[in-house]
């Protein structure tokens, strides 16, 4: 039912870290029966199978050469590292500080992508990371780019780790956001950036439901228009 033409559909979603990207890219999936492509789980995946192989971060090179040697891949919206389930591992906040290590190598980039691409093969999708409509699904029919001001990315992700049970300071949380923001728009390799064709949402005083309600409009308009 959910086709352009015959043709699959791809949604990509980018935006920085606590835009809510994440849970509003997982229930318009859900809402639309398509599958979810989170790449962010692709480089921590990468980056956990780095760690536990005792790889130095700090060796560009070594990254490159121990990614290439894993298989790094999402099964049904689920990241796997040599065929095991790492989805609990890569959530550890430990490996959210690395994870900029993976994601601002080259040759890692382009093994996650491939990887991203496959997973996607064959199905409609709703893709989320940073470079989903710019790099990795620049021909997806609907790219969206999700921002929120500063001090409300940190207010959510500040409460979502205190809901964990995590005791981190609203200070602490901010200099991680703050770390996370230069390296995602500073890096010289596919950084963060709004796509030409993107629609630009600031979902700052907006909830999930009307961010997954607007988009949900969204992806149907193009599907209606792709009808006539
Ligand atoms: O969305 P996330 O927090 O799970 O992403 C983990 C890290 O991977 C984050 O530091 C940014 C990086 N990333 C990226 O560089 N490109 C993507 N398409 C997705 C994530």
């Amino acid at each position: 039912m959910f086709e352009i033409m015959g043709e699959q559909i791809r949604v990509a979603i980018d935006g920085p870290a606590g835009s809510g990207k994440s849970t509003v890219a997982r229930l318009l999936a859900e809402r639309l029966g398509f599958l979810y492509i989170d790449t962010g789980a692709l480089y921590r995946a990468a980056t956990f199978g780095c760690i536990e192989r005792g790889v130095d971060l700090s060796d560009a090179a070594a990254l490159a050469s121990a990614v290439a040697a894993m298989s790094v891949e999402l099964r049904k919206g689920e990241p796997y590292l040599d065929g095991r389930n790492v989805k609990v591992e890569v959530r550890r906040p430990e490996l959210t500080q690395q994870v900029r290590h993976l994601s601002s190598n080259p040759a890692v980039r382009r093994q996650v992508t491939g990887a991203a691409r496959q997973a996607a093969r064959g199905h409609s999708i709703v893709a989320e990371g940073r470079d989903a409509g710019t790099v990795i699904f620049p021909q997806a029919q609907v790219k969206t780019y999700l921002d929120a001001d500063p001090q409300e990315r940190v207010r959510r992700r500040h409460r979502e780790l205190r809901e964990k049970g995590d005791s981190v300071s609203f200070e602490e949380v901010l200099e991680a956001i703050r770390r996370r923001d230069a390296s995602d728009m500073g890096r010289a390799d596919d950084p963060l950036r709004v796509a030409e064709d993107a629609q630009v949402i600031d979902t700052t005083g907006l909830t999930i439901e009307q961010v997954v309600d607007s988009l949900e409009k969204l992806v149907k308009r193009k599907i209606g228009e792709g009808k006539q």
